[in-house]
C-alpha cells in the first residue's frame, strides 16, 4: 500500500465530546491519552479520587469526576451536567475471582452492579442527551473473551460480559432509528493493572494460555485502543450491534 493511501484512512476526534468510564488506569487511561492528544473534549467517571487528581494533572483540560458508577442516580446526574456526548466508551469494570461453590451474594452483587447495571444507567443518561440534541452518536461497550470461553473462578464476571454482548445488540436495534450506533469490543487478557493483579489466578490448563498469533506476547492496551477507536468512529459508520473480538486468535483454537 502506498503512503498516500495509508494516510487517507484516518479520522480525528478533535472537538468531539467523549465519555470514557474508569479512566484512572489501564485501558481507560490509554484511551484517554489517545483521544486527548487528538484534541477531543474528554470526560471520565472514576471511583478512585487519587487517580482523578492525577488525570487532572496530566490532562489539564479533562473533565474527571470521582464517582462509583454503580450509584445509578449520582452517575446519571453527573452525566446530565456534562451535556450531550458524541461518543461513549463503557470501560469501567471489576473482576473478582471466586469458585462458583464459594461465591457470596455480596460478590455477585458487586460484579453485577459495576460490570452490568452501571452500563444501563450510564448508557441511558448518555443516549437521552444524544436523542434530545439530535446527535448521531456512537457507543462501544467493553466486553471480554470471557463472553466466549469459560475460565475457572470467573462465572459471574464472564456472565456479565456475555450479557453486555446481548445488551449491545438490543441497543443497536432500539437506537438505530436515532442514528446511534452501539458495538462492543472483547479483549483477551490484556496488560493492565487488573490483569497484573490477577495473573497468578490463571491455571496452566486455562484456554487463555493458547497463543495462536506468533510474535505478540500479551495484548497491550494501546493496541486495543486502535480497535476501539476504529469501531467507535465513522470509519465504521455501517457497523452496529456487533462484537469485535480482539484475542490474538484464542477463540479460533
Ligand atoms: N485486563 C484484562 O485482561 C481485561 C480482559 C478483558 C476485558 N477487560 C475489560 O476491560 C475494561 C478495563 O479493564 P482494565 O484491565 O483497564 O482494568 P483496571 O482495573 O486496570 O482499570 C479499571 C478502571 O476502572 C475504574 N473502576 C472500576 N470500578 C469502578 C466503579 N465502580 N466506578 C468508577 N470507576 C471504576 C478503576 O478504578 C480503574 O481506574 C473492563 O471492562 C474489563 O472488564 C479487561
Amino acid at each position: 500500500m502506498s503512503q498516500s493511501s495509508e494516510s487517507s484512512i484516518n479520522y480525528s476526534f478533535a472537538g468531539k465530546k467523549i465519555l470514557i468510564t474508569g479512566g484512572g488506569k489501564g485501558l481507560g487511561r490509554a484511551l484517554i491519552e489517545r483521544v486527548y492528544k487528538d484534541n477531543a473534549s474528554v470526560f471520565t467517571l472514576e471511583r478512585d479520587a487519587a487517580l482523578v487528581e492525577q488525570l487532572k494533572k496530566d490532562f489539564p483540560k479533562i473533565t474527571a469526576e470521582t464517582v462509583d458508577v454503580s450509584n445509578w442516580k449520582q452517575t446519571q446526574k453527573i452525566i446530565e451536567g456534562f451535556g450531550p456526548m458524541d461518543y461513549l466508551v463503557n470501560n469501567a469494570g471489576i473482576i473478582i475471582f471466586e469458585d462458583f461453590v464459594n461465591i457470596t451474594e455480596d460478590q455477585v452483587n458487586k460484579l453485577l452492579d459495576v460490570d452490568l447495571k452501571a452500563v444501563y444507567s450510564i448508557t441511558q443518561a448518555v443516549v437521552r442527551g444524544m436523542i434530545s440534541n439530535g446527535v448521531a452518536g456512537s457507543i462501544v461497550n467493553i466486553g471480554s473473551i470471557g463472553a466466549y470461553i469459560g475460565t475457572k473462578g470467573t462465572s459471574v464476571y464472564n456472565s456479565t460480559k456475555a450479557a453486555i454482548l446481548m445488551l449491545t445488540k438490543n441497543l443497536a436495534l432500539e437506537l438505530g432509528q436515532h442514528n446511534i450506533r452501539v458495538n462492543s469490543v472483547s479483549p483477551t487478557g490484556m496488560n493492565t493493572p487488573m490483569f497484573a493483579a490477577n495473573a497468578h489466578e490463571l491455571p496452566p490448563d486455562s484456554c487463555l494460555n493458547r497463543k495462536p498469533l506468533a510474535g505478540e506476547k500479551i495484548l497491550e492496551p494501546d493496541v486495543l485502543v486502535n480497535s476501539i477507536l476504529f469501531i467507535l468512529s465513522p470509519l465504521s459508520s455501517f457497523t452496529t450491534g456487533i462484537d469485535l473480538l480482539v484475542d490474538g486468535g484464542v477463540v479460533a483454537c
